[in-house]
């Protein structure tokens, strides 16, 4: 995609520097299509630098290392607060320093209902859309603290 772009603006302005202009040609214009080309060959610059900020967006996309702390301030800090010692709503233990193993088995039994007790709804909702690497994550951060 990006290599397309860059092709086919090598070519254009390649052109533009080769294009002599016959002579019969008054110099108005010959600056015209001059004028022209260079319009031509800014559109191309234009969108090959959109493509550029796209490609880059989504590399950074990519490469942002999911991390514990951030998917924990995010996520989960508003309720069983900053260092997960309070509790929830008033109605959960402070989970800080758990074993990572208990959080993982209990982060998925609220995903799977097999765990939780009468709030046990909001943490189906927040459990739900975690991933398995965003689980371990969590519970390796949380069981850190
Ligand atoms: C909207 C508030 C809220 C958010 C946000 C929230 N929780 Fe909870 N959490 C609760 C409540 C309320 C409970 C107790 C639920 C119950 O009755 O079983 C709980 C329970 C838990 C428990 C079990 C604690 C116990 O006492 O058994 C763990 C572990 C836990 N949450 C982890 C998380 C993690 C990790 C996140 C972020 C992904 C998160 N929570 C986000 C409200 C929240």
């Amino acid at each position: 995609m990006k290599k397309t772009i860059l092709f086919s603006l090598t070519l254009l302005l390649l052109s533009a520097c080769s294009s002599e202009q016959t002579p019969e040609k008054s110099t108005d214009t010959a600056i015209e299509h001059k004028l022209d080309t260079v319009k031509k060959a800014q559109k191309n610059v234009d969108a090959l630098n959109a493509t550029i900020d796209q490609i880059n967006t989504e590399t950074k996309a990519q490469t942002e290392v999911p991390n514990g702390a951030t998917l924990y301030a995010n996520k989960c800090a508003s309720c069983h607060g900053k260092d997960a010692k309070k509790s929830a709503l008033n109605n959960s233990a402070p989970i800080a320093g758990w074993e990572s193993e208990r959080l993982i088995t209990v982060l998925n039994g609220y995903k799977d209902g097999s765990y939780g007790r009468k709030m046990k709804a909001i943490m189906q909702g927040q459990s739900k859309p975690l991933s398995d690497q965003e689980i371990e994550l969590l519970s390796n951060y949380i069981s850190s603290l």
